[in-house]
């Protein structure tokens, strides 16, 4: 069985899968809430809250998969991107383990990581596709073929989720704002405000979601309070239709240039109705395989780390022991 260890941001993850990393048998993630007062995920918060959280979830993670460290073959952990105290975390332990048992460790990136989340929810696809990742963090879309995964083109500022979670609160929703943002939307009409699509007019598979943000400040500016109210069903409505429709329109256009036969979406924002309900018109109206994969593996967790090892290349025992973690 593969063991693996997610630590990169504010989820403090483990997961057991089944040596071909296709199947997982547990995937624990426990979220720290030490961050809601702040706003945002403090960095020293993070690797402490890691450090507290670490052995009970890889246990848990063991225990629910039935199994113990007598059943591991190998080792995987998250290495790079991320924050790098809260890597460091997952990559010691995942090390102390690795090296105790004379295991291989697999280092794996946290984005081959999302994309890998795919394979868990369609065990039967395989390369080529294109893949979008959309999260909090990352914007970003890939070719993804036998030899690995190629960066087509990425967010010049803000991540989508970062553009949702900014929009939901200067319309005074909740955090995290991509749900809150789309609850509010429900009934909306999309087109009742003119919202820009970034780089809509642009060949290229980039993304921009500033001028969206500068869009609804203005528009917000020349509103008083009980007309924002009045207008917020619309407003909210509008600004998500302006993402789904950057985020589909690269997608698409990159699956037209790399003649790709399957489109993989992957990411917090995947969660997103009215994105699924676009890509799955969008897909069945160009006869193209689609996979988003639940939730639960669309966020962070260790699962999706466990997936991408399979394949990686694992390092030897003991040839892990300089092996370190980085923030990019
Ligand atoms: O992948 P993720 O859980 O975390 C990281 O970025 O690491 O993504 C979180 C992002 C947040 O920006 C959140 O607002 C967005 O995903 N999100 C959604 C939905 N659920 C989460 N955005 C739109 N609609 C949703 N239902
Ligand atoms: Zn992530």
């Amino acid at each position: 069985m593969i063991l693996a260890i997610e630590t990169s941001c504010d989820d403090t993850c483990a997961a057991v899968l089944d040596s071909s990393g296709r199947q997982a048998l547990s995937n624990v993630v426990h979220t720290q809430t030490e961050h809601s007062r702040y706003g945002g995920v403090v960095p020293e918060v993070a690797s402490r809250a890691h450090l507290e959280r670490m052995d009970g979830v890889v246990e848990a993670a063991l225990a629910e998969a039935g199994a113990t460290l007598d059943d591991v073959g190998s080792v995987a952990v998250t290495v790079r991107p991320g924050l790098i105290g809260a890597l460091l975390v997952g990559v010691s332990t995942a090390k102390g383990i690795a090296y105790a048992r004379r295991l291989p460790l697999v280092p794996v990136n946290h984005l081959e990581g999302h994309v890998a989340a795919a394979y868990l929810a369609d065990p039967g696809l395989e390369p080529p596709f294109v893949a979008l990742i959309a999260s909090g963090g990352h914007t970003a879309l890939y070719s993804v073929g036998e030899d690995g995964m190629r960066l087509l083109g990425e967010t010049l500022d803000d991540a989508a989720g970062e553009a949702l979670d900014k929009g939901a609160r200067m319309l005074g929703l909740g955090f995290p704002g991509g749900p809150a943002l789309s609850k509010a939307a429900e009934g909306g009409d999309p087109d009742r405000y003119d919202f820009p699509v970034g780089l809509k007019g642009k060949a290229d598979l980039d993304f921009s979601f500033s001028g969206l943000k500068t869009s609804l400040l203005y528009k917000l500016k020349a509103m008083d309070a009980d007309e924002v109210s009045r207008e917020l069903v619309h407003l909210a409505a509008g600004y998500e239709a302006a993402v789904v429709e950057a985020l589909v329109r690269k997608l698409l256009r990159a699956a037209e240039l790399h003649d790709a036969p399957a489109l993989v979406v992957v990411g917090g924002v995947a969660a997103n109705g009215p994105l699924r309900r676009r890509l799955e018109a969008e897909a069945a109206r160009l006869g193209k395989g689609l996979v988003v994969p639940p939730p639960a593996l669309c966020t962070d967790n260790a699962a999706m780390i466990g997936a991408a090892a399979a394949a990686t290349p694992a390092l030897p025992f003991p040839d892990y022991l300089s092996l370190n973690a980085r923030s990019v």
